[in-house]
């Protein structure tokens, strides 16, 4: 063997002993660009993609031409060229309206109005030949287009004749990270935050720009990089540096960043006696504090606020109220264009009403007194992110103030880590449902996206659920939950299986039966885990603060409303939370359309019964059962339908990757046992107030109670750290 044959075997061997052969580990999300196998699809996509252009110059453009280039050569599996002139058939060309070539296709009078992040993708003729134009008023507009056309391929759709017109239907669409300084992620469960605080400014971590670029593939234009339950120190100058460097590896990308703003900053960091928004220093300091972050991130997007809520400063501190609080916030950005998110998610253990009335009766009577810059943020139901809740009363409740979405991504009450669940179907039964605010058809859809009351300002705010673990959520299929809340918060009227279809094509395979049997799972498990956890229109029966697991006993804590009990209210007599008209009325908070079927329990939908009902245990339900049986059935049902989400995902065994089949695999079984852990768990509590039997036909607890009891969960990830 020669000198240098034997070098190239060196060097060969040492590659592989630093760059181990990776499997499918999930770092490449939805974006992972598989080469076309299909025969006949490649080479019609090699026939409709002979070359590529994009004529505009700008940190924008370099990340669509990064993109198309790493999306065709790797899809196509040959280097396709980028051209600088059609000079062939089959060119696709990516720019804005007014680049040098498009100019001149005069496209812009042939387009309706897709304002600045809208785009088209169109197969043209331009001097005798076939040409694929992806085009945009503005650049953002025309990297979205480039991540749809590369969607297409992604998802193997035909691309021969193109006529795409699209543009999002919320302006804000936004990720709301609860990170914290020291890395820790309130309620994360895929490791610790993305953001290495202590690296940056000076280290840029690649995965940055991974982020960045599958946010913008969904269309997410904007990340609040902190947690709400804030710390002032991000407002310092030595960390927004740290900030600004963030933003320049986002703004390419049209991700603008947001921070939390803590209340009580002024104090906190500026040496400031009082946070009183109506104090003239106060105001004063926050005019600086904004200028000054202006001139570290010019593009800032404007602060998200949690005030006078658990435990967090905010403006009732000075007797002042919300919408005096915002203003000030509000009137400081205002200059700058920057918007305020101020968070209607409170509750005031002083009033001794039902907590799910709370935000509503300390909101609505501030509508049109807020800045037009300032949306209030409402959570999608009136507790806190259940596995089921009503919409949130204040949609439709507010018509003169922009109400901004939040929707949780992070799975806090929905099996953290380990259960999958697919949460499009929870967005998405919230955003159809009708608040009849303004008569038929007055979704909350329409009342966010500004449609309904004539608002320009509009917006979705998803709690992230990324983390430094190296598939980014944990579990393989939250993946899917960040996919699909992008998706709809760019256009919230998509369907959850079409969605679910596109990114198990994108993240999988295309192979048809991969494609149905994972769809039919994903588009079960959230009915399922309702059914395994909080059956009926139950809530809030989770594990005391870190809310992991079932633990339908907890009560005598600080506040009545942080136990299980007060959301049950089991007793001899029967189960539920009476909130019709002789209970605690919170009905009345919305429309009477809605309340006219919610206030008996004979109309009231039986997913919400126990929600808005106390129905006693011998009462016949729909099924002919009593609540009682009726209750074990729904618990059987969803943890024996466990056992049928791991049957169908067995059979995909050798279909896709073997890493990743073996995650989801194991999960499942860890979902499964801790299915029954629930049901047995509630079933037993439960059967303490019923004094009867579990039907014969059912599975039995194999533990006493005491042993559920017992458990213990000192240190479940994601809990709220104290300072
Ligand atoms: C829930 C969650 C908290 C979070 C809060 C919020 O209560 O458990 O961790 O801070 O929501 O949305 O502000």
């Amino acid at each position: 063997m020669s000198k240098r044959s034997k070098l190239c075997i060196i060097f060969a061997l040492s590659c592989l002993a630093s760059f181990p052969l990776r499997g499918e580990d999930g770092y490449n999300l939805w974006l992972r660009y598989t080469p076309v196998s299909d025969k006949q699809l490649l080479e019609a996509y090699r026939n409709s993609i002979g070359g590529w252009m994009i004529e505009n110059s700008s940190p924008t453009a370099d990340a669509a031409r990064r993109e198309l280039r790493m999306g065709l050569d790797a899809m196509l599996g040959h280097p396709v060229e980028e051209v600088k002139t059609l000079k062939y058939n089959g060119i696709i060309i990516a720019g804005t309206f007014d680049s040098p070539t498009l100019s001149r296709l005069d496209l812009k009078s042939q387009t309706k109005d897709i304002g600045a992040e809208g785009y088209i993708i169109r197969t043209m003729r331009y001097a005798d030949r076939n040409i694929t134009v992806i085009a945009g008023e503005t650049e953002r507009g025309m990297l979205y287009g480039v991540f749809h056309f590369l969607r297409l391929l992604q998802t193997r759709q035909p691309i021969g004749q193109l006529s795409i017109e699209n543009a999002p239907k919320t302006r804000v669409r936004i990720l709301n990270h609860w990170d914290n300084l020291d890395r820790t992620i309130e309620r994360g469960y895929a490791g610790f935050s993305l953001w290495d605080w202590h690296k940056l400014p000076e280290y840029i971590d690649p995965r940055y720009y991974d982020y960045a670029r599958a946010n913008a593939s969904v269309g997410i234009n904007g990340t609040v990089l902190t947690n709400v339950n804030a710390n002032a120190l991000i407002l310092t100058p030595a960390y927004l540096k740290k900030v600004a460097a963030l933003a320049d590896v986002f703004r390419p990308y049209g991700i603008r960043v947001y921070l939390t703003a803590r209340f009580s900053a002024p104090i906190e960091i500026g040496q400031l006696k009082t946070a009183d928004p109506l104090d003239p220093q106060v105001q004063e300091w926050w005019k600086q504090k904004v200028r000054e972050i202006y001139q570290y991130i010019p593009d800032f997007g404007g602060f998200t606020v949690k005030a006078n809520s658990e435990g967090q400063p905010g403006p009732q501190n000075y007797k002042r109220n919300h919408a005096e609080g915002a203003n000030m916030l509000a009137d400081a950005l205002k200059p700058f264009n920057g918007i305020v998110m101020w968070r209607a998610f409170v509750y005031d253990n002083k009033v001794p009403v039902d907590r799910t009335k709370q935000a509503y009766d300390e909101f609505k009577p501030l509508d049109g007194k807020f800045r037009s810059n300032v949306m209030v943020q409402v959570k999608n139901g009136p507790l806190d992110f259940q596995p089921r809740e009503p919409f949130h009363p204040l949609f439709g409740a507010m018509p003169s103030t922009p109400l901004m979405m939040e929707f949780q991504i992070t799975q806090e009450y929905l099996g953290q880590a380990t259960h999958l669940v697919y949460l499009a179907p929870l967005f998405k039964e919230v955003l159809d449902a009708d608040t009849y605010s303004k008569g038929n058809g007055s979704s909350v859809g329409k009342v966010l996206d500004g449609s309904l009351e004539e608002h320009q300002l509009s917006g979705m705010a998803g709690v992230a659920n990324i983390g430094n673990d190296r598939n980014w959520c944990g579990h393989p299929i939250a993946q899917s939950n960040w996919y699909a809340f992008g998706r709809l918060a760019w256009d919230h009227t998509l369907s959850p299986e079409q969605i679910a279809a596109e990114w198990i094509r994108m993240t999988f395979n295309s192979n048809p039966e991969v494609v149905n049997t994972i769809t039919n799972v994903m588009m079960a498990s959230r009915e399922i885990t309702v059914k395994y956890m909080t059956p009926l229109g139950l809530h809030h029966i989770m594990g005391y603060n870190h809310h992991y697991g079932p633990a339908p006993w907890i009560k005598d804590k600080p506040r009545a409303d942080w136990t299980s009990v007060y959301y049950h209210r089991a007793d001899e007599q029967g189960l539920g939370f009476n909130r019709s008209s002789s209970g605690s009325n919170a009905l009345e908070q919305y429309q009477p359309q809605i309340r006219k079927i919610y206030e008996e329990g004979e109309t009231c939908p039986e997913e919400f019964l126990l929600w808005f009902h106390h129905v006693s245990w011998d009462e016949k339900v729909r099924s002919g059962r009593t609540l009682w049986d009726e209750l074990c059935h729904q618990y059987d049902e969803g943890a024996d339908s466990v056992k049928w989400m791991q049957e169908q995902w067995n059979s995909l065994e050798g279909k896709i990757d073997d890493d990743r089949f073996l995650h989801v695999k194991t999960f499942l079984h860890i979902q499964q046992q801790e299915a029954v852990w629930w049901r047995n768990a509630c079933l037993l509590y439960f059967q303490t107030f019923s004094k009867r039997p579990i039907p014969k036909d059912l599975e039995k607890p194999d533990q006493a109670l005491e042993h559920y009891q017992a458990q213990e969960f000192r240190f479940a990830p994601g809990i709220r750290p104290r300072w």
